[in-house]
């Protein structure tokens, strides 16, 4: 047996999305909040293309990069949102944004060699690495700092056997997005270390409350070391469609569809024909991230006004990062105590390599949902002092 394979955790959020559905199961009142998935339902647009598409007789393998068409859309998207270089020929699609870094982490690393990654992370990027036999670094961000990056903070981590920097934004769990002295820092950290690469997430792009975060491939002083991942799941609300992408220069490009035409051979290509129609669901996408704008606002707020508990605004994604002062209770223990007492069920803060007493709540629930939790969060709290 893979001992590497034996020494991962099962994903903490997959686990306690599936522990809620199970106590909602005895008690329908219990609020899941731990996900990260949108619960609106795919634009109709898209829908019906994947089922005419399908209706059509396209049920047969696609090239193994995906189909031209959905190639082409995607290219056009990064360079017109995104500014980057991009070119259909460079764009892979996969089942999810997640086998895209599935793909680049074992495409970039050598057994032994070092992936840097900025805590507060999502789950699944140290498992990745790990798996791929690389080493995973955590850079500690710190909350203070408003988790702001920092030339010094990388140079501190890395040595002489790095190759890549994973760097996600907007970010899941904070919501912090990437501002423009943080991508000066990011590339001039890349120019000194010519040997590492960058895997940049961006799979919340269009669910930002502000300014857009940026995009480390536009920048052309780097853009050749630059692997940009991103996907459907959170954007257009296709989480169970399992679509995303990625685009890469060469020489990553070249190993990374190798690695895919041996182990996804392709995605499904009536699943793509729906996918390629998200580009012109412009108007469904702005309407999902004002309903977050307006569930953020109010979540924020409520977790504000209760004593020893703080929350900045998330600039990005739909998660609400929250600070709990309870002396003695670190985050597992808040977790618990809130599922008990609250019947609200929230990711601990620790999954995600923070220190401080954090929990994430996802807002990407229903409003009248995220005031009932915040009112019994509030009570529970209070019920503490
Ligand atoms: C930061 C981040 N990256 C990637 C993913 C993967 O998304 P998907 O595989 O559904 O595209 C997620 C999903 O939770 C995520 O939060």
């Amino acid at each position: 047996m893979n001992h590497i394979l034996e020494n991962l955790q099962p994903s903490a959020s997959v686990a306690l999305m599936a522990r809620a559905k199970e106590m909602q199961k005895a008690d329908p009142t219990v609020i899941g909040l731990a996900g990260g998935e949108p619960d609106f339902d795919t634009p109709e647009r898209i829908t019906r293309a994947a089922i005419d598409s399908l209706l059509a007789g396209n049920t047969h393998y696609t090239d193994s990069a995906g189909i031209p068409e959905l190639r082409a859309a995607i290219a056009e998207k990064l360079r017109a949102d995104n500014g980057i270089d991009a070119d259909a020929s460079r764009v892979l699609v996969t089942p999810g944004g997640k086998y895209a870094i599935y793909l680049t982490v074992n495409a970039l690393l050598n057994p032994g060699e070092e992936a840097l990654i900025l805590d507060p992370s999502w789950v699944s990027y140290g498992p990745i690495v790990r798996a791929a036999h690389g080493v995973d670094v955590h850079v500690k961000l710190q909350a203070a700092e408003a988790y702001r990056i920092t030339r010094e903070a990388l140079e501190a981590a890395v040595t002489d056997r790095t190759r890549l920097l994973i760097l996600n934004y907007p970010n899941n769990p904070t919501g912090r997005i990437l501002h423009t002295d943080e991508a000066e820092a990011v590339e001039a950290f890349l120019l000194a270390h010519p040997q590492v690469w960058l895997l940049s997430d961006e799979v919340y792009e269009t669910i930002v409350y502000g300014e857009k975060s940026l995009s480390m491939g536009a920048r052309p002083a780097v853009a050749d070391r630059v692997v940009t991942v991103n996907g459907f799941s959170k954007c257009a609300a296709m989480t169970g469609w399992r679509l995303g992408y990625l685009h890469a220069p060469e020489p990553a490009f070249r190993l990374i569809a190798r690695l895919y035409s041996h182990s996804m051979s392709c995605a499904s290509g009536f699943l793509q024909a729906g996918a390629a129609e998200a580009f012109s669901c412009r108007e469904e996408m702005e309407r999902m991230r004002r309903v977050y704008a307006r569930r953020r606002d109010l979540f924020i707020v409520a977790m504000n006004a209760i004593p020893g508990v703080r929350a900045e605004y998330p600039e990005g994604a739909f998660y609400a990062w929250v600070f709990f002062d309870l002396p003695g209770m670190d985050s597992q223990a808040v977790s618990r105590y809130l599922m008990e007492r609250a019947r609200v069920v929230g990711m601990p803060g620790s999954a995600y390599g923070e220190e401080g007493c954090a929990l994430r709540f996802s807002f990407a629930n229903a409003a009248e949902d995220m005031a009932e939790a915040a009112r019994r969060i509030r009570e529970a709290i209070l019920a503490l002092n």
